[in-house]
């Protein structure tokens, strides 16, 4: 489908379930921008999850956001049980806001909802040449290290920067072997996942995505990426006033309440120790590292980021396809009587 006939679609199904225009257009964009990144496991394939929530009254959405002004710096932000693309949208420019001004933007939220990528919001401080740390948990899917049952999300870590040139610097990446996203819709789809990245209940390695559901996903680099998940279940629950330790609710299966997740935003101003330095520093540091001697099939080390940038402007000029899973997702929801 054409990218603006399939922007005003969402759009007005937003719109349709009660959703301001202005939310519905954030979240519009969102959604799109998981498509065009490469990323449909956070795209299209979740708008059915997100309106079930709203029919269910666990997500708000009319939400009455509070952004309290801790300092010049320092906000925080409940979002009311919120879609959670508005209340990272709302946390990510209050962040830019407090950092062009003081050098430092630290915003926390609490009471959010499942975000979609980390990156799309790194990347709005970065295009305004700041460098930005971005956190949230998520539902249990990964067990801690030792122990027999999952309580950790997904947790993606995700760093932003500059780089002196169009392209910007975005590590984005779960602490879990594969994204569960990527699961859910290997299960839906009905195909296989990759060895290694599941357990099923039982604790044996499965490549069933839907027994990976049921069981755990191993983390990255065993209690490394165990500690990686930790770190980041206090700095976006414990800190901010979210949910943490195993208790975010999981948005497809669970409509008990609302997630209350919490997301924390740390925008800095890159020339702060270097001054007028750091575009220098920067470009040589990547260059530096660009020429080193390459393993046998590597055209080019590419920084993290870089090949995120291609797909979206390749694909920017594309339709974007439709499987027919999300076909029948469209139809429900533009035909569903609220
Ligand atoms: N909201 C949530 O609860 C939640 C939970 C988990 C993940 N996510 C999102 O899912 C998305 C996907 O996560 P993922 O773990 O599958 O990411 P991924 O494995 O696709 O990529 C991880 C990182 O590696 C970089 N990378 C990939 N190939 C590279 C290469 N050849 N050279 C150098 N760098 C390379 C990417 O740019 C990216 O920064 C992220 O945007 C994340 O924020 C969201």
């Amino acid at each position: 489908m054409k990218i603006p006939n399939l922007k005003k679609l969402i759009k007005e199904i937003f719109i349709k379930h009660k959703l301001s225009k202005t939310h519905s257009i954030i979240c519009a964009d969102a959604l799109i921008n998981a498509e065009l990144v490469g990323a449909p496991s956070h795209g299209l394939s979740r708008l059915k999850m997100y309106c079930d929530r709203i029919n269910k009254k666990i997500i708000n959405p009319k939400p009455k956001i509070k952004i309290k002004k801790i300092s010049n710096s320092i906000s925080h932000v409940d979002a009311n049980n919120s879609i959670g693309f508005v209340a990272a949208d709302i946390a990510v420019k209050t962040a830019i806001k407090n950092a062009k001004k003081t050098g430092i933007g630290l915003v926390a939220v609490k009471n959010s909802g499942h975000y979609g990528l980390s990156g799309y919001y790194a990347e709005q401080a970065v295009k305004k040449n700041l460098m930005v740390l971005v956190f949230t948990n998520a539902p249990p899917a990964v067990a801690p290290h030792g122990a027999l049952k999952s309580l950790f999300g997904t947790n993606p870590i995700c760093f932003g920067t500059p780089t002196g040139s169009k392209v910007p610097f975005i590590l984005d990446t779960s602490i879990s072997m594969i994204n569960r996203g990527k699961i859910r819709v290997a299960a839906r789809e009905g195909k296989k996942i990759p060895q290694g990245v599941a357990l099923d209940k039982n604790g044996k390695l499965t490549t069933d995505p839907k027994k990976a559901l049921e069981g755990v996903q191993l983390p990255i680099a065993g209690f490394r990426g165990s500690g990686l998940a930790w770190m980041v279940d206090i700095l976006s629950g414990v800190f901010t006033g979210g949910n943490h330790a195993g208790r975010v609710k999981d948005p497809f299966t669970d409509f008990s309440g609302p997630q209350n997740i919490g997301h924390l935003f740390f925008v800095m101003k890159p020339n702060l120790f270097v001054g007028n330095n750091f575009n220098n520093r920067i470009t040589e540091n990547i260059k530096i590292i660009k020429k080193l001697p390459k393993i046998k099939g590597v055209k080019e080390i590419l920084y993290p980021g870089q090949s995120k940038f291609q797909r979206f402007k390749n694909n920017l000029k594309k339709e974007i396809k439709i499987t027919k899973t999300i076909f029948d997702d469209l139809k429900k929801l533009v035909n569903e009587k609220i």
